[in-house]
Order: structure tokens, then C-alpha cells, then sequence
């Protein structure tokens, strides 16, 4: 009798493709290619026993995402069918957000936050990154060495969302601690999620008390007249929203950028953009690798396949983005959507300006303090962290020249 090796069995035609195990961390393309086997939707699963369309054609992805009458968003009835400590319930339960609302509520939840987010100025949002990103090379200038993961890309983004959301700069640890857990989707992810509650909560209710200049305070007096408990969701949406994948968005590209040491000088130079940097990554290796979550209202047939009600539906941004390689040549803006990494349609990312700033704001604030930034490994030896939803470094060790950016003269 011969025993399959987990990989092969990933790659099996009749077999879902196992999105959960750690080779898809190690290798996302093969498990991509293998989906792709299987037509415009192949068969997958978010977790053991947790089964799952993954879309990674692009025109079917399109339909999908702007075909409302069709699919919903409504995660409620699939939750009926997965056990109470399934791992993935932290990212695909039904909370009365924007994310999960169809129709009228969608509007609603969804108008409150833009108009909410369009009230923070670029030259504001700009500040705090700037302010953050000095912060973290005040500690890790001095040292000569550091992780870019742990030590600035999760951290910056913890000290400008709570800076944003009106807490204190001692708040993001607990911040980055209970968002990583959650996200990886693992053992850990219930605790995880419920410490992320516990923090949202704690913000909401001390801003429904007394107001401050913030995205919360600002929530709760928005005419939409959004309860306590509404905006409590809209939050936490929000923060694990933008924390984790614009942590990754900033640490893939620090990898990319340093892993070519020619690319980094042209950059270092400003021969060429930060922002070609950014897009490179919503190209190759979209820090939202898979999400998009939508359900069929009813058993029907679309782009050949069968769906049936109340299974997700999972939009393999990851795979779009590289498929579209083989698909489009030649230049690229920001605003190219060849990629899909900011998701199309009425749900599609409502924050995408906001976040193209803080992270080439970030990694060109980095790259001034610290020119001479090293990677200590080879791209290929990097690792990268469980999870089906997202591409997220482990660690992205650097050696530099020390600095100490406080220190009387000193500028980036
Ligand atoms: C400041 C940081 C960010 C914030 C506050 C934010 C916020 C949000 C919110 C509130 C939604 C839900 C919109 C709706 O359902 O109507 C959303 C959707 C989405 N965002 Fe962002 N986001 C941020 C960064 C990112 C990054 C870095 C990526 C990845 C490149 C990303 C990709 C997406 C995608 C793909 C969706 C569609 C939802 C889905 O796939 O299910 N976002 N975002």
C-alpha cells in the first residue's frame, strides 16, 4: 500500500484542496495551480472538515462579487453547519458589520464608514505614520539589527490605528497580540477573538461616555444615528480590517524591496516609487490572500459548477493576482485592478487610499532613517505563517548601521 504525503493529497483532483495546512504557507502557488485544475472554482477547505468554493477565474469573480440578487453575504446559515469551536469562526461569523450586511444595512454601515474615514486628512494620516515609524527606529535604531515583522511592521500599524481610534500608544501590544492570533485561523484563534471583543468593547464605551478626535467618536455622532452596539461591530471590523493585512501589505514589500538589493537602491535613490513597490505585492503576493466570503441564496449552477446554498464561496485573491501575470502585460498603476486585491463590487475595500498612504509613507520613512537596511536571510528562506485568509511573513530579520534618531542633528 502506498501513503500519500500531505502535499499530494493537497493536489488530488477528487481531494479538496487543503487551503489550512502548512505547505499552502510554504508554497501558495502549487495549491493555487492545483485549484485552478479544477476549472474557474475549484474545491477547497478553510479548515479540517470546513469545505469551501475557492473562485480563481477572474471573470467569475467579477460575477460573483457584483451579483447581489445571487449571492450574500449572510455567513448565518453556513455557522448552523460548523461545530461551535470551529478555528475560522473568528474571521467568517456573522456580526452586524458592513462586511457580513446585504442590501439597505450594507449601505448604511458602509456610508457611516467612508464618511467617517474621509475625515482624516493624507497630511494627518501622514503625521501619525511619521510619528509611529520614529517611535519604532527609536527603539530598534540603536541596536544594529532587528525583525521588521515583530519589531516595526505590527507594531507601526497598532500605534496608527490606535492612534486613529483614540487610545493610547500603551494599548497596542495588546492590540497586535490579540489580531494575530485571531487571523491565523489556529488553536488559538477563539482566545484570540475574544480578547480583540474585550478590547473594542473596553474603546466603545469609554468613547460613548466622552468623545474624543477620533474614528469611534466620530462613528457614534454620525447621522446615520448608528447604536453603541452598531458601532462596536463597525470597529472591530474595522481595526482587524486594516491592522493585519496592512502589517503584511508593509512587510511583504520590505521583503520584496530587500530581497533585491538593485531594486532597493532605486528606491533608496527615489529613482523609482515606493508605491511600485506596493503594487507589486497587491500583484504577486495580496497580504488578503483569500477572503471575499459569499453565499449562494440557492443551489445553482455558475461558470459550470454546482453550488449548493450555504457553503462559502472564497475569492482567491492571491491566485487572481497571479494568474493575471500570465494574463496582462505591461504597466501598472495603483489603481490598476488586473490584481482584484482590493476586491470589486459593493463590498470591495472602502479604505484603499488610506491605506496606500500609511504604507509607502511607512516604508519610505524606514528606508530614510535606515539606508543601509540588510536582509539577514534569503528571500526563499523566509517563512511564512499558517492561515488560509492571509500571505503574512513570520519574520523579516535586517542588519543595519546603528542610529539613534533623537539624538541632536538627526534626520531621516
Ligand atoms: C486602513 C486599512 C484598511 C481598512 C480600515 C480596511 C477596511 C475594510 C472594510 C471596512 C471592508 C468591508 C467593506 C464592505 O464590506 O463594505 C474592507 C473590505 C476589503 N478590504 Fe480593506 N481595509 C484596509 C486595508 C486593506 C488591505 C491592506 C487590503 C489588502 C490589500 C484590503 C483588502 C480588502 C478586501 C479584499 C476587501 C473585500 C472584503 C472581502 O474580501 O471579503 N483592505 N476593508
Amino acid at each position: 500500500m502506498t501513503t500519500s504525503s500531505p502535499a499530494e493529497r493537497a493536489f488530488s483532483l477528487s481531494a479538496p484542496v487543503r487551503l489550512w495546512e502548512d505547505g499552502f504557507a510554504l508554497d501558495p502557488y502549487r495549491y493555487y495551480a492545483a485549484l485552478r485544475a479544477q476549472g474557474p472554482i475549484g474545491w477547497g477547505e478553510l479548515a479540517p472538515g470546513v469545505p469551501a468554493y475557492v473562485v480563481t477565474d477572474r471573470r467569475a469573480a467579477l460575477d460573483l462579487l457584483h451579483d447581489t440578487e445571487t449571492f450574500s453575504h449572510d455567513s448565518r446559515p453556513w455557522e448552523a453547519t460548523v461545530a461551535d469551536d470551529s478555528p475560522i469562526l473568528g474571521m467568517m461569523r456573522w456580526r452586524p458589520n458592513t462586511l457580513w450586511a446585504d442590501g439597505a444595512a450594507h449601505v448604511r454601515y458602509r456610508t457611516s464608514l467612508i464618511d467617517t474615514f474621509d475625515r482624516v486628512e493624507p497630511h494627518d494620516l501622514r503625521a501619525r505614520v511619521h510619528r509611529a515609524v520614529h517611535l519604532l527606529v527609536g527603539r530598534i535604531g540603536p541596536r544594529g539589527e532587528a525583525d521588521l515583522v515583530t519589531d516595526f511592521a505590527r507594531p507601526l500599524m497598532a500605534l496608527v490605528f490606535n492612534s486613529l481610534f483614540g487610545l493610547p500608544d500603551s494599548q497596542s501590544e495588546r492590540l497586535n497580540a490579540a489580531l494575530g492570533k485571531m487571523m491565523e485561523g489556529g488553536a488559538q484563534a477563539a482566545e484570540g477573538e475574544e480578547e480583540f471583543g474585550g478590547y473594542v468593547l473596553g474603546l466603545i464605551a469609554a468613547k460613548a461616555e466622552r468623545r474624543g478626535d477620533d474614528l469611534p467618536s466620530w462613528l457614534l455622532d454620525h447621522p446615520a444615528r448608528l447604536s453603541p452596539e452598531e458601532v462596536t461591530w463597525q470597529v472591530f471590523l474595522t481595526l482587524g480590517a486594516g491592522h493585519e493585512p496592512t502589517a503584511n501589505l508593509v512587510s511583504n514589500a520590505l521583503s520584496r524591496v530587500l530581497g533585491n538589493p538593485e531594486y532597493y537602491s532605486t528606491l533608496t535613490s527615489g529613482a523609482r516609487p515606493v508605491m511600485d513597490a506596493v503594487v507589486e505585492v497587491l500583484r504577486h503576493e495580496t497580504p488578503l490572500a483569500n477572503y471575499g466570503v459569499h453565499f449562494a441564496r440557492r443551489a445553482l449552477t455558475f461558470h459550470g459548477v454546482w453550488i449548493r446554498a450555504a457553503v462559502p464561496m472564497v475569492v482567491s485573491y492571491g491566485a487572481l493576482g497571479h494568474f493575471a501575470e500570465e494574463e496582462v502585460t505591461g504597466a501598472r498603476h495603483p489603481n490598476d485592478a488586473s490584481h482584484l486585491s482590493w476586491s470589486a463590487g459593493p463590498h470591495a475595500c472602502p479604505v484603499k487610499q488610506h491605506t496606500l498612504l500609511i504604507a509607502t509613507e511607512a516604508v519610505e520613512r524606514l528606508t530614510q532613517w535606515l539606508p543601509d537596511l540588510e536582509p539577514v536571510l534569503p528571500r526563499e528562506r523566509l517563512t511564512w505563517r499558517p492561515g488560509p485568509f492571509h500571505r503574512s511573513l513570520t519574520s523579516l530579520p535586517v542588519r543595519f548601521s546603528p542610529r539613534s534618531p533623537d539624538q541632536p542633528g538627526e534626520s531621516p
